[in-house]
């Protein structure tokens, strides 16, 4: 077993320009994407202020504008001349690392971009009501003043609300109360065909309810949605506990901090996170809400994280290895955010400076700089070579084979730190395209309830132990490989990152049954693309594109035909 676990010995690599361009990427990220990226924050938080300016009723009134907007739009559509419909977002914008290639090619662009308002904070109800591209900094910037949050508030600040329904979403509360998805009430949808529906749970819509998540934006324009909110504390206490062992007893260690062996709920956590360092080390990290009362309490520390010249948080996080366990207070909001300014621990390979004491104090405050921004200052040869260097994955696994999967990992990667973060994953009335386990519920394994299994989202970014050896690295081989694992393991790859799955793989790992009636049903075939040939690699010219649609046609013809 030692054996297979050792990463694999690899003969070097013989170094070539582009190792040179990538060795002084930090020049145009300092120079170029850092203060446009200031720039661009500080218009966000200037339209943040006009917008918040605007009376409930007004905003209310332009959303419902905006609407009959993209349905106008939709309409002006010709099927044969124009191609399929998506967003006009600019690839580079969103933060996902796939290449968007459909957007080179011939499509038809239905602008969302006026859909950045919250419209309504129901603290009755605990809903939030808001558009598709507000993001979560914007959320949290509204709703922790006021002791609320969304249940599930996703860690980076430039995440929105479309991108979180329609791919996934998680954070350190989703033990508790699942992917992003599942704290989401109702979704105000536009069909292809120019109607405009509300899904919830269980009115007449569920099935598209259900069918959103995952699909991408292929079965409709998701132009609000309405978000569980729970009430919050101005503090986190947070706990570092640290861990040395084999990649087995950290993970046990993981699922002890969240999952109280005696099975007392009053000892789970509200956040959890762990970080993985080395094969043999790890820290836990769990949160618990606290008010401001208790935070200051004397003898107590408070730390605050948000400062632009505090240490990057995965830095100081690992201090607790030398430490030893300690506990310490940080504002709520500032904790949410506090992979945001290191990019959790990309940030490391782009200015590899930037966590020194004087980089910080002098530009801490700019960080970070925008992805869009790195994205279009890298150029094609970096962007090739970044796809071969370095691995940027989430994948989804049973809590059970956490294990398993930082042993595959170690192995065939050997990327850290390791990012774990749990989730509840829900046995739903329809088979959605990510499921628990068949079954899952005789096993009763730690952290499984009778309705969910507690999953658990591992995080790969990084330069492989390989490419920081100067060795041979084959990124596509390595993600091959761990897709395969993946399926053999009823894990699911999270969509924003670099897939090689063929389309039948794609379907083996998601279940396509609920999402591909429903693209029937509310008409989206022909109009949306499919959800693999959105997120399928390669580079699309015209002449591929037609030929695609055309087979996706037929296919997707001759499957409601043999219904
Ligand atoms: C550096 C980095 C950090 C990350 N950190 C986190 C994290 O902390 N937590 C986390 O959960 N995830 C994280 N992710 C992954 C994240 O879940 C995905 O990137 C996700 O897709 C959200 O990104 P986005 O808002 O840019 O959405 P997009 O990439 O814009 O959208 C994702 C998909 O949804 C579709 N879509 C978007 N809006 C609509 C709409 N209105 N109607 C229909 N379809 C729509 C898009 O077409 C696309 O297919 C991170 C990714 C990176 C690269
Ligand atoms: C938030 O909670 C604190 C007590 O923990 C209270 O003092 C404060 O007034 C609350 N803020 C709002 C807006 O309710």
């Amino acid at each position: 077993m030692a054996d297979s676990q050792a990463p694999m010995v690899r003969p070097k690599r013989k170094k070539v320009l582009v190792d040179y361009l990538v060795l002084f990427r930090w020049i145009p990220a300092i120079f170029i994407a850092l203060p446009i990226s200031a720039l661009i924050y500080f218009c966000i938080y200037v339209g943040g202020i006009w917008s918040a300016t605007k009376s409930e009723k007004r905003r209310q009134m332009e959303h419902e504008e905006n609407v009959k907007k993209v349905v106008q739009r939709l309409k002006q559509r010709d099927p044969k001349k124009d191609g399929l419909v998506c967003t006009a977002r600019k690839p580079w914008v969103v933060v996902g690392m796939r290449n968007v290639d459909y957007k080179r090619a011939r499509r038809f662009e239905v602008d969302l971009s006026a859909f950045n308002n919250i419209l309504e904070i129901d603290t009755e109800k605990m809903v939030a009501k808001v558009e598709p591209l507000v993001s979560m900094g914007q959320m949290t910037k509204v709703t922790c003043p006021m002791n609320l949050s969304l249940a599930v508030a996703p860690e980076f600040d430039d995440l929105t609300v479309g991108g979180l329904i329609n791919s996934y979403g998680i954070s350190g509360s989703s033990h508790i109360y699942g992917l992003f998805s599942d704290t989401v009430v109702a979704m105000e949808v536009v069909l292809a065909d120019g109607r405009v529906v509300r899904a919830t749970k269980d009115n007449e819509h569920s099935d598209l309810f259900y069918a959103m998540p995952w699909s991408q934006g292929t079965i409709g324009f998701l132009v609000s949605a309405e978000i569980k909110l729970i009430p919050i504390k101005e503090y986190m206490r947070l706990t570092y506990t640290p861990v040395r062992g084999t990649l087995k007893e950290i993970a046990q260690a993981y699922a002890d901090s969240f999952v109280p062996r005696d099975g007392d709920r009053a000892k789970v956590p509200d956040f959890v996170e762990g970080m993985v360092y080395s094969s043999s080390e790890g820290v836990m990290m769990t949160g618990v809400y606290a008010t401001e009362e208790e935070a200051k309490k004397k003898g107590n520390k408070i730390n605050r994280v948000g400062w632009w010249f505090k240490p990057w948080f995965y830095q100081y996080a690992e201090t607790a290895l030398k430490r030893g366990e300690f506990v310490e207070y940080i504002p709520t909001r500032e904790y949410y955010h506090r992979h945001t300014r290191s990019l959790y621990w990309e940030a490391k390979l782009i200015i590899p400076f930037g966590d020194q004491f004087w980089f910080r104090f002098l530009l801490g405050w700019l960080m970070p700089p925008k992805i869009s921004l790195l994205k279009i200052t890298q150029g094609e040869a970096i962007r090739n070579y970044y796809h071969d260097n370095h691995v940027i994955q989430d994948v989804l696994v049973p809590l059970h084979k956490v294990s398993d999967v930082l042993e595959f990992a170690h192995g065939e990667l050997e990327v850290y730190p390791v990012w774990l973060c749990p989730h509840r994953l829900y046995k739903l009335p329809v088979k959605t395209m990510v499921n628990p386990e068949a079954g899952f519920e005789q096993h009763r394994r730690p952290g499984d309830t009778s309705y969910s299994q507690m999953y658990t989202d591992v995080g790969f970014y990084y330069a492989p132990g390989a490419a920081l050896r100067g060795e041979v690295f084959n990124g596509a081989e390595a993600v091959r490989k761990l897709e395969q694992w993946l399926i053999a393991n009823h894990g699911y790859q999270a969509q924003y990152a670099v897939s090689e799955l063929t389309e039948k793989d794609f379907w083996r790992m998601f279940d396509g049954s609920h999402y591909e009636r429903c693209r029937r049903k509310y008409n989206a075939v022909g109009t949306f693309m499919s959800n693999y040939y959105k997120s399928k690699k390669g580079k699309k010219t015209e002449k591929e594109v037609l030929q695609a649609e055309a087979e996706a046609a037929i296919r997707e013809a001759a499957d409601a035909d043999a219904e």
